[in-house]
């Protein structure tokens, strides 16, 4: 089994969504074994326990950037975590961590990157007035919300949305693709080449944007 911490520092919805699947046998060979906050009041937290699984709360208070992500990655490394998913997690991660889990850190970002890189992604997108939105899943580096693309899926944009709704739809197909990838993750069908994921096998999400074909069947 593969080894899952998820960080989150809100309210949680993509962590449940991610619980949800592995207790439905959707998350492939993955077991989310510990959930992280920066906040302790994180209705993520109340989450993962009613699912039974470890939280761990690392206070940023008193600790520099580096300091804190030294002690996430220790922390994370004593518990053999294969795999660290984002969902949600409002800290910005430095090489520190990084480099402790390379290529093994996923995020999930409310937008159809490389378009609405950092905070507020929906508010952008309507600043924008762009037509379709979307949510993005993709590995960490060091530059935000710029590492390498997993699986997209696109929502419309109504004449009349306001934030929340738009941040409603774009939420509800973050809840497909962020366990979807990290399924693939589990089964060992993605591969980084020349900063492009390759994905092995037919990805099935209905009625979304995705890899249509395989890269590699
Ligand atoms: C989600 O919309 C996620 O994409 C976004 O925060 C929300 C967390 O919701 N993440 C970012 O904006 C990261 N840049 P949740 O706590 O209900 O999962």
């Amino acid at each position: 089994m593969l080894s899952v911490a998820v960080l989150a520092s809100g309210r949680g919805t993509n962590l449940r969504a991610l619980l949800e699947a592995e207790q439905g046998d959707r998350l492939g060979p993955a077991s989310i074994e510990v959930v992280v906050s920066d906040q302790d009041d994180a209705r993520a937290l109340e989450r993962a326990r009613h699912f039974d699984v470890e939280t761990m709360v690392l206070d940023p208070d008193g600790r520099d950037r580096e300091a804190y992500d030294a002690e996430l990655a220790d922390a994370l490394e004593d518990r053999d975590v294969d795999l660290v998913v984002l969902a949600g997690f409002m800290r910005i991660l430095t090489s520190t961590f990084l480099s402790a889990f390379p290529q093994r850190v996923i995020n999930i970002h409310p937008a159809l990157l490389p378009s609405f890189r950092g905070t507020d992604a929906q508010h952008q997108a309507l600043d924008a007035g762009v037509r379709v939105a979307g949510a993005t899943t993709h590995f960490v580096t060091e530059e935000v919300d710029a590492g390498p693309i997993i699986l997209q899926s696109a929502v419309p944009v109504r004449p009349d949305d306001d934030r929340e709704q738009l941040s409603q739809r774009i939420l509800a197909t973050e809840h497909e693709i962020l366990p979807a990838s990290v399924r693939l993750f589990a089964e060992g069908r993605l591969s980084i080449e020349d900063g492009r994921v390759h994905i092995k096998g037919d990805v099935d999400i209905e009625g979304r944007i995705v890899p249509e074909v395989a890269d590699d069947g």
